[in-house]
């Protein structure tokens, strides 16, 4: 499913760079472009993000 479509980025891409070690938006908007343009994805890849992330 595509969460960004402004970078045409899907929730599966941002679990993977959450395996990768991007754990902020910032990162995410660095390194998919998530969040960059209209913002309107920042909502659901926040939660997408950090139910991906592994609590350590
Ligand atoms: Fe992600 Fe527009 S949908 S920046």
């Amino acid at each position: 499913m595509y969460v960004c479509l402004c970078h045409g980025v899907t929730d599966r891409e941002i679990r993977e760079a959450a395996d990768s070690g991007v754990s902020s938006m910032r990162q995410l908007g660095k390194e998919l472009g998530v969040g960059t343009q209209c913002g309107r994805c920042a909502c659901s890849a926040r939660q997408i993000l950090r139910e991906s992330r592994t609590p350590d």
